[in-house]
Parts: C-alpha cells; structure tokens; sequence
C-alpha cells in the first residue's frame, strides 16, 4: 500500500508525529510519502491508496494551508480511506467541553473543504516554549496555569501519547 502524509507544523510537533506515522506504516512493509503542506503544490494522489491529513491548532484554527489543501484535494481523498490528525494542547485535559470543541473545529475544516475524512483522531501536542517569541510564551503559560498544568517555561513538555498514536496507525485503514 502507498500512503501520504501530508501535514501542517507550526512549532514542529505534528511533524515529529507525522514522522512517527511513517515510521509505523513503513514498519509494516507499506511504503509513505511525507510532505509538509507548503511543498504538496500540484500533487496528483491518485498515485496513493490511502492518506493521513495532519494539522495542529492555533486560536481554534487549523492551519490555512492544510485547509486549502483539503478542499483542492476533496474529491480524491473522498475516494480513498482517509486519516485526519487534529493536534492540540486541549485534548490532554480530558475535558468533555474541550472535545466538544475540538470536535467542531474538525468539523467545520473538513466542511468547508467538502472532505469526509474516514477517521479523525486527536493528538495530544506540545508546548514548545523553545520555539515560541515573547508573546507566545506568556500567552502558553497562561493556559497552563489556567489549566492547572505545571510546565517549565524554560523548557518543552510534551503530552503527546505515543502508544496511543501507535494503536490507531496500526489499526488504520483498516480493511
Ligand atoms: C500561539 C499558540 C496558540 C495555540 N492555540 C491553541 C488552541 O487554541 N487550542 C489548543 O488546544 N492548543 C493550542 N495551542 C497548542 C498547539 O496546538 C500545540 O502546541 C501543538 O503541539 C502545536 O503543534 P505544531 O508544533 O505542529 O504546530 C496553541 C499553541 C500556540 C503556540
């Protein structure tokens, strides 16, 4: 099976989730192209039998180009199983109105794109304070705090659940 992983990364963490996915598929003998968003340009997929969408959010949104990539690309990936990996720093709280939420934002990118992803799974992130600037970084601490989360603003954390991730690419796409 070939399969693509094409992914939006603002501070780096769903590309080292994404390359975790490749390594799984690869591992089970299927073969992956991994393309970051702004390098897909006119990508023909009818090459792929199957693809992984990922993006990470920010302010509630996910990334523009993964959004125009989606709905440019609609109609093939309604065609073929399809992944979308939806990374955030809410789902690691547990929150019942934070998965709602998250949810809706999944949703609402996939209906504006005219995409019907086949699985949407959610991603726990990371808080990446070696990448953020100033504002970021007051803005990042804040949430944690307001949270309960301890986190050490000098430093990364990441929440990402690995073993998890694993699970559900070994269970996808399924037969
Ligand atoms: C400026 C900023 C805004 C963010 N906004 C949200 C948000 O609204 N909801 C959320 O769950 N996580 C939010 N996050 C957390 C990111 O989704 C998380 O750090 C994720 O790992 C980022 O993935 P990336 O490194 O691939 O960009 C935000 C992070 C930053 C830096």
């Amino acid at each position: 099976m070939r399969l693509l992983i094409c992914y939006a990364s603002t501070e780096g963490q769903t590309r080292r989730i994404c390359r975790f996915c490749a390594e799984q598929v690869v591992a089970r003998g299927d073969s992956v192209e991994m393309l970051p968003v702004g390098e897909a340009g006119e990508i023909d997929l009818a090459p792929f039998d199957a693809a992984i969408l990922a993006g990470s959010i920010h302010v509630g949104k996910l990334q523009g180009g993964l959004a125009d990539f989606a709905a440019t690309h609609a109609g093939a990936l309604n065609r073929m199983p399809t992944l979308f990996l939806v990374v955030s720093l809410a789902i690691a709280g547990g929150d019942p109105g934070d998965r709602a939420e998250l949810d809706r934002i999944a949703a609402d990118f996939a209906d504006k794109a005219g995409w019907t992803p086949g699985q949407v799974a959610h991603v726990a992130g990371a808080f990446r304070f070696t990448e953020y600037n100033f504002f970021e970084a007051l803005a990042m601490r804040w949430i944690a705090h307001r949270k309960g989360q301890d986190v050490d603003p000098h430093e990364d954390t990441e929440f990402t659940d690995w073993a998890a991730l694993a699970e559900v690419i070994r269970e996808w796409p399924g037969e």
